[in-house]
């Protein structure tokens, strides 16, 4: 019997299903990523406000299986990627990666008002290796789905919507970061909430880790 992939646009009453899908059921408990999946919220809320949109959400039958999240970069009339999951093995290889990423495409072809009333000209992602033991990375997927690799930059990959597209990114588009007076002697952590889940347990891993390596350090953040 064929098996029924919903995918389904995050919105504020399913906000929770988006932030809580990458969690391992063993680390529900966790203080420190439960925290994450806090910061996740507001990170999702101020994307909604901001593009009316952030990520697609799957299930398969009744279960959560899958997200895949995303952001407009106007100056560049591409739509940004910056994570697709279907985190549970039992889950894997059954289509929903695949009907995550066609809905985006499908999506994304229409007149955007992030472009002007414009469709995007391609879909980008830097993928990373996040996958668990045993599973199909990013990378792969993307490719095999038809991805292309930016030339100087072959972590890039990119989607061409619109034909004889290829994208060359715009360099830099974050400012530096320019040391204070009253950094000095500190250890300064830039961090703000975001589409990861497990960013803060990291922040907090990064935080211990340098306490050992110096202990007594002023860590600012
Ligand atoms: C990549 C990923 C999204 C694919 O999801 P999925 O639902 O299992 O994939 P699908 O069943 O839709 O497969 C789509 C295509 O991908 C390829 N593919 C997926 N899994 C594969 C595998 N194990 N071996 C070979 N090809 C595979 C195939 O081309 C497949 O098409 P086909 O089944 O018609 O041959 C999933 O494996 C994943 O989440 N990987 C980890 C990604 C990651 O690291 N994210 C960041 C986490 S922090």
């Amino acid at each position: 019997m064929e098996e029924i992939i919903r995918i389904v646009e995050a919105a504020e009453n399913n906000l929770d299903d988006l932030c809580r899908l990458c969690v391992p059921p063993e680390r529900q408990a966790d203080r420190s990523f439960m925290k994450g999946v806090e910061l996740k919220k507001i990170w999702a809320m101020d994307m909604l406000k901001r593009w009316g949109s952030v990520a697609k959400i799957a299930y398969l039958g009744d279960a959560l299986a899958g997200l895949i999240q995303y952001t407009p970069i106007p100056e560049e009339m591409v739509v940004y990627i910056t994570c697709i999951y279907v985190p549970r093995r039992e889950h894997w290889r059954r289509g929903v990666g695949r009907r995550l990423l066609t809905s985006l495409i499908e999506d994304v072809r229409n007149p955007k008002s992030w472009f002007g009333g414009e469709s995007s000209s391609a879909l980008v992602t830097r993928p990373f290796p996040g996958e668990k033991s045993g599973q199909y990375s990013a990378k792969s997927f993307f490719k095999d789905m038809g991805f292309k690799q930016v030339e100087e930059d072959p972590g890039l990959l990119y989607y061409p919507l619109k034909q004889g597209f290829a994208y060359r990114p715009v360099e830099q588009r974050r400012p530096d970061y320019v040391p204070q007076e009253g950094d000095k002697g500190k250890v300064i952590i830039i961090y703000s909430p975001s589409f990861c889940p497990f960013s803060y347990f990291f922040l907090e891993k990064a935080e211990q880790e340098i306490e050992k390596a110096v202990p007594g350090v002023r860590i600012s953040g």
